[in-house]
């Protein structure tokens, strides 16, 4: 098992991200020294439950804690403030005070929407995060956001709120499918190019092992992920400057992200991942660095090379392209009038830019296709 600090400044509180397999007896461990009450309410979802709900249960259960699960619709439709309030219903109802806590056992979407009701009720209770999904080990469970949607904005109401404690159990992974697993891999991806040149070589060196979902290998990849969102959101706790370069790719990401689920919409199909819309925005984003002369042809193959290694696209097919650059100019990133990216300068290193002129970025996107 390997263990991260992260400690906080502002509040002066810090806890610890464990990454290793089986840790469900450890996140009980947690639970139980969080909660003084030794009441615990479990949030997760139908296909989380199905599968780790018994074995939490009895984690928790053995470690001496009153423990009721509270179950909802797996997928972003369940991160609604409609599903925050049975939430609070049945904490109520279990008696959950202060003293109580919330373990949420789940991806990325069980992480915002347990860690906002713990945010929340009574004005914030502890709680322990277990993430099952590898978007969640390496990008949701860190760093304290947490929020639900609104029907016109995701992620629009929302809190920071630090848990007591992070488990990345990577045995989990072995069930997840696999489409969710590759959303993952686009932010490893993401975070080697951002920060982590040896991580970026390890990558590529050990790539059949991670496909195969090794947990000896799947370990210490996770570690070295949670330390460098850590190591940012220790830098930079609100989200101002250096916070800003976990964006990488995401600039024009969200905004594929968009388009594809309006095409979606409209001709039924399912929505694209946010793996495979970051994928292409990297693509894209490494373009404009390739373009300005920031970066050799070499890294930009090499993350090409990767992506396409790990099943995540390089092309978008099918997308309304040209619209791309409106969608973007709606996102929420943009800042007076312009639109910032995080551009690479080699792998392991990027500069953040918003002097990146339309020009520039409809060349990118259009490249793509
Ligand atoms: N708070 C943050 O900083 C932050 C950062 C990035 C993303 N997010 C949020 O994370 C969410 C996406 O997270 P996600 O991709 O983990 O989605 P998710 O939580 O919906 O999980 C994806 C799917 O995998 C299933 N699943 C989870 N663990 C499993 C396992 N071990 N085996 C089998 N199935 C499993 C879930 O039931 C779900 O169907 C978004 O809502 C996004 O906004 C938050
Ligand atoms: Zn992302």
């Amino acid at each position: 098992m390997e263990q991260i600090r992260v400690s906080l400044k502002s509040t002066g509180s810090a806890y610890a991200v464990r990454v290793g397999s089986n840790l469900l007896p450890e996140a009980a461990r947690e639970a139980r020294a969080a909660a003084r009450s030794r009441k615990a309410a479990l949030v997760t979802d139908t296909h989380v439950a199905a599968l780790y709900l018994e074995p939490a249960l009895a984690a928790l259960r053995t470690e001496g804690l009153s423990v009721e699960p509270i179950i909802v619709p797996a997928g972003e439709a369940a991160k609604t403030l409609t599903q925050a309030g049975r939430l609070y219903d049945a904490m109520l109802a279990m008696g959950l005070d202060r003293g109580s806590a919330v373990v949420a056992l789940g991806g990325g979407v069980i992480t915002d929407l347990g860690g906002f009701v713990a945010a929340t009720y009574m004005r914030g209770l502890p709680w322990v995060a277990v993430a099952t999904t590898l978007l969640a080990q390496v990008d949701a469970g860190v760093g304290g956001k947490t929020a639900v949607d609104h029907p016109e904005c995701k992620n629009l109401i929302g809190a920071f709120h630090q848990p007591a404690a992070v488990l990345a159990d990577v045995a989990t992974l072995a069930t997840l499918p696999d489409e969710e697993f590759r959303t993952g891999l686009a932010e490893v991806v993401k975070h080697a190019v951002i920060r982590d040149a040896g991580l970026f070589a390890l990558l590529e060196a050990q790539a059949d092992r991670i496909l195969a979902r090794d947990p000896a290998v799947l370990e210490p990849i996770v570690a070295r992920n949670v330390r460098i969102k850590a190591d940012v959101v220790m830098a930079d706790e609100r989200e101002s400057d250096l916070r800003r370069i976990l964006n990488y790719g995401h600039t024009v990401g969200h905004a594929i992200e968009s388009l594809a689920m309006q095409a979606a919409a409209s001709a039924g199909g399912p929505p694209m991942t946010h793996g495979r819309a970051v994928a292409l925005g990297m693509v894209a984003e490494a373009r404009i660095a390739e373009r300005r002369g920031l970066v050799g042809r070499g890294v930009v193959e090499r993350q090409r090379l990767l992506l396409e290694r790990f099943g995540l696209p390089v092309r978008a097919a099918g997308l309304d392209l040209a619209r791309c650059l409106e969608v973007m100019r709606h996102d929420k990133k943009a800042e007076a009038g312009r639109l910032v990216f995080v551009l690479p300068e080699s792998i392991g290193a990027v500069r953040v830019a918003n002097d990146v002129t339309d020009d520039e970025v409809r060349e990118a996107i259009l490249s793509l296709a």
